[in-house]
């Protein structure tokens, strides 16, 4: 990775993950591009653009301006929005990352990185230590959307060489960026209420359980992953596990820092998409085939966003 583009760079991770690669790879190699008005800290690591992934043109403009050799696409509409809209969901997801696949490939592109998410299990699919390889069957269309998505990574694999690589995220808990329209956003709101001392009112059941992971693990994860050797990968598309989280084990991490915080419970809608997902997923292909293993765990990740916050 010498010239990466980062889609979507203005959202929860491709934020830090700007921070990160800017970090590792100097700031004039990173391309960020986003719809959104960039915060300070984007302009500040990286060359910004406006750039909208449905338009093909100015992607592969992009593409060749700045000799990228890297994508990381993190713009995708989350399950809940998706839910209330999608058409909208699916035409973002899906024609977004097929303008990505089609620029790599025509612009030579070596490597394309992406998240995918538990949200590409359903109902069907084992609740505890779900299997990497197992039939997917979404029951909202940002699930569709993922395991379709999975698919053209294998295929433009398979088909043209290009170097795809994909993990499936749990909720990703973070301080910097706020989450957008996703059902494991109640997690991040806890520690953001509890952080300026303030209630909350969740809208999962206490004992909705499903895995979550800390961002800096999050990012870990996909760097390790477009770095690692790919001739020990088996797969296009990984499981990465952190920790199984009920809402009142969170609740109650916090509180052993904030003892004032209070949680009530008034489930809506989004229960039903946290219903479909697993509680727990297996990530033994990713320790097995590129040494994935995560750095935090409740304690530790409860006390580094109380610290992270307590200075914003
Ligand atoms: N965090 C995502 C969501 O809730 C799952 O990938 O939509």
């Amino acid at each position: 990775m010498k010239k990466i583009l980062i889609t979507g760079a203005c959202g929860q991770i491709g934020t830090e993950l700007t921070i990160k690669l800017a970090e590792m790879y100097g700031d004039e190699n990173i391309i960020t591009t986003d719809i959104q008005k960039p915060p300070a800290v984007i302009r500040e690591h990286s060359k910004f653009e406006y750039l909208n992934v449905m338009d093909t043109d100015q992607l592969a403009k992009a593409v060749v301006d700045h000799d990228i050799d890297t994508i990381f696409h993190m713009a995708a509409i989350l399950s809940a929005t998706g839910e209330k809209n999608p058409k909208f969901a699916y035409d973002i997801n899906m024609q977004g990352l097929m303008n990505v696949l089609e620029v790599a490939c025509r612009k030579r592109v070596k490597k394309l990185v992406t998240p995918s998410s538990i949200a590409v299990f359903g109902p069907d699919a084992p609740k505890q230590n779900t299997p990497n390889e197992i039939p997917l069957n979404p029951t909202t269309m940002y699930g569709v959307t993922k395991v379709a998505g999975e698919k053209l990574l294998q295929y433009y694999y398979l088909k043209f060489g290009l170097d795809t690589r994909s993990l499936r995220y749990p909720g990703i808990i973070s301080s910097e960026t706020a989450p957008g329209g996703g059902t494991t956003d109640y997690a991040v709101d806890f520690y953001l209420h509890a952080a300026r001392g303030e209630n909350y009112t969740c809208f999962v059941e206490k004992d909705t359980v499903l895995p979550f992971m800390y961002m800096a693990d999050a990012i870990k994860a996909l760097i390790d992953l477009a770095n690692a050797d790919n001739n020990r990968l088996r797969r296009r598309v990984y499981n990465v596990s952190a920790m199984a989280l009920s809402a009142e084990e969170v609740v109650t991490s916090i509180q052993q820092y904030k003892p004032d915080f209070h949680c009530d419970y008034n489930a809506d809608s989004r229960q039903k998409i946290a219903d479909s997902w697993p509680d727990s997923i297996s990530d033994k292909e990713a320790r097995d085939e590129w040494d994935w293993s995560p750095d935090y765990d409740l304690d530790k990740m409860t006390r580094e966003m109380l610290e992270r916050l307590a200075t914003k």
